[in-house]
């Protein structure tokens, strides 16, 4: 749509729809309609959807999905995998669903062939992880490689970050990964202790090949090996990933050694693509294309399926209806599995890097609410620190609730108390304890109050079978999906991100001024001033 969205008539239904519901209680929604528990679920690959805890009807959705058709979602998925210019601000299509299409898919976009140079990368990737996996790669003294450290940051970090931790289980050659991405010299200081530079290899990742953190990080770590193993050393310790092979090779890395991709990949969105290079050498090529066909499953569910059965939509219409008419201003995402702690983060540059934005693709301000803030922590552990306010503070934290039916390993049942543990939290959210139950119970009439637990706190639930390469695909692509959806409901460009340029550049005019013998001048403003002035005499 052009204009204001919030000027349209689904938009004013659903303003006063939500006044009808904002008062009903869910424990009244599941008594009145004992089939809801059975209709509010969806199937996408192996993810299962329960939202039937969400406050939200039939009607509810019949009216988002009507603010979808009237945004022209449909029409605006289509345009995203026909690589359109959808990024508007630097003029790009947004192709990160090309990097999984299979070998056989057919795509064209500015005249290059898309699948063809996709596929080219990954047989390239390929072969370079299985020489270093089957040893046949060797450092410079001969021994075959042992460490991976991926020197990235943002997009060339958190997702393969995320993904290594996520599928470490599968990590089956003997080669471990480790990831430096702060400037912060304990990061690379606290990941090359107790390396021997002979068997580790570098990764250089970065889409512009221009990152200050990534390429400090690179020279100390080049600095490290050459040290210890001489200047020959680096073609054998350092390969690079990179959309910029001038800049990779003027680092001192042989392009041969580069792994590329383009610019219609967005760094949040580029690890399964060569951004993964480090995890497909821990997982091997084999899991890593399996992790890309589950991302398909569910690209492929989202263009295809009707928006009522489509699980990126109704999670990003959700997400609209409760950030939008309910004010909610935060989204918690609570893995049930530990190998799944980083995700989080992960979500929270892929969601909020995305849909931070305040004006629309076109310019303009955009009326309402943009960009939940995602957070979270695996559960149990989070149960044990702020689900407190979860259950009885005064915000509205929606929440999105992930588990799996089978572990990698148990451990005297372990496991099914996880999963009881998140069925448990989500059943309390949703229903509560009224004061009558808990004085029913004995409790003095003075504590009641304090142990009176509200419900009506909506929470999603994503089941899957089991945590592996496919599935964590499917979980991935789902919430780039649902940031796309978002996105397109508030017509802003969910693919550049402008606000964080400012401060980059800041801190690079900022960085003489700390170490100068001059008095600072040129500061920006008088705090600055003053806590430069105030560091300078810390440091002596
Ligand atoms: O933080 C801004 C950003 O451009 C991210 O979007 C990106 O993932 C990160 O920096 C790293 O960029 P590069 O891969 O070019 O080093």
């Amino acid at each position: 749509m052009n204009g204001d969205i919030t000027q349209s008539q689904e938009w004013a239904a659903l303003g006063k729809h939500h006044e009808e519901l904002a008062g009903r209680q869910l424990r009244e929604l599941f008594a009145e309609d004992p089939g809801r528990a059975g209709r509010m679920t969806v199937t996408a690959g192996d993810l299962f959807l329960d939202y039937a805890k969400q406050r939200a009807t039939g009607e509810t959705i019949d009216l988002l999905v009507a603010l979808a058709e009237r945004v022209g979602l449909r029409e605006r998925i289509a345009a995203m995998f026909g690589g359109e210019h959808i990024n508007v601000s630097e003029d790009r299509a947004v192709l990160h669903v090309a990097l999984r299409l299979p070998r056989s898919a057919e795509l064209v976009v500015d005249g290059q062939d898309v699948v063809a140079d996709v596929h080219a990368v990954l047989e390239k990737m390929s072969a370079f992880a299985d020489r270093v996996r089957s040893k046949e790669w060797k450092g410079a003294t001969g021994k075959p490689i042992e460490t991976v450290v991926n020197i990235g940051i943002g997009g060339s970090d958190l997702g393969p970050a995320m993904a290594y931790e996520a599928l470490r289980d599968y990590a089956d050659a003997g080669v471990a990964a480790r990831f430096v991405s702060n400037i912060d010299p304990a990061d690379i200081t606290g990941n090359l202790a107790g390396l021997d530079p002979a068997t580790t290899l570098f990764v250089v990742s970065s889409k512009t090949f221009t990152t200050l953190e990534t390429l400090t990080n690179a020279r100390v770590a080049r600095a490290w090996l050459v040290e210890a193993l001489g200047e020959d050393a680096v073609s054998k310790h350092f390969v690079a990933v990179s959309t910029n092979a001038a800049k990779v090779a003027e680092f001192g890395i042989d392009t041969d050694n580069m792994f590329g991709f383009w610019d219609w990949v967005g760094g949040r969105y580029s690890y399964d693509g060569a951004i993964g290079l480090s995890l497909m050498i821990a997982i091997g090529p084999e899991r890593f294309r399996e992790m890309l066909a589950g991302f398909h499953t569910i690209d492929e569910h989202f263009r295809t399926a009707p928006f009522e059965a489509n699980m990126p939509v109704l999670m990003g219409l959700l997400g609209i209806w409760y950030n939008d008419f309910f004010g909610a201003e935060t989204r918690a995402v609570l893995p049930y599995s530990q190998r799944l702690h980083r995700f989080p983060a992960y979500l929270q540059q892929l969601t909020m890097e995305s849909n931070g934005k305040s004006v629309r693709a076109d310019g303009t301000p955009v009326p309402v609410a943009t960009g939940e803030i995602f957070w979270g922590e695996p559960g149990t552990n989070g149960q044990h620190a702020f689900y407190q306010l979860l259950h009885q503070g005064t915000r509205l934290v929606p929440a999105d609730f992930i588990g799996f039916a089978e572990p990698f390993e148990d451990r005297e049942g372990m496991h099914d108390q996880l999963t009881a543990n998140l069925l448990a939290q989500t059943s309390a959210l949703a229903f509560g304890k009224t004061a009558d139950e808990i004085a029913a119970e004995g409790t003095p009439p003075e504590i009641v109050p304090h142990k009176v637990m509200p419900g009506n706190r909506p929470t999603s639930t994503i089941l899957a079978p089991k945590l592996t390469p496919s599935t964590l695909g499917q979980l991935v692509a789902l919430y780039e999906h649902i940031v796309f959806v978002e996105g397109t409901i508030w017509g802003i460009d969910s693919f550049d991100q402008w606000g964080v340029e400012l401060g980059k550049k800041m801190a690079l005019d900022l960085a003489p001024a700390l170490t100068s013998e001059d008095p600072p001048t040129g500061l920006p403003d008088a705090s600055t001033e003053q806590l430069v002035r105030r560091y300078r005499e810390l440091r002596g």
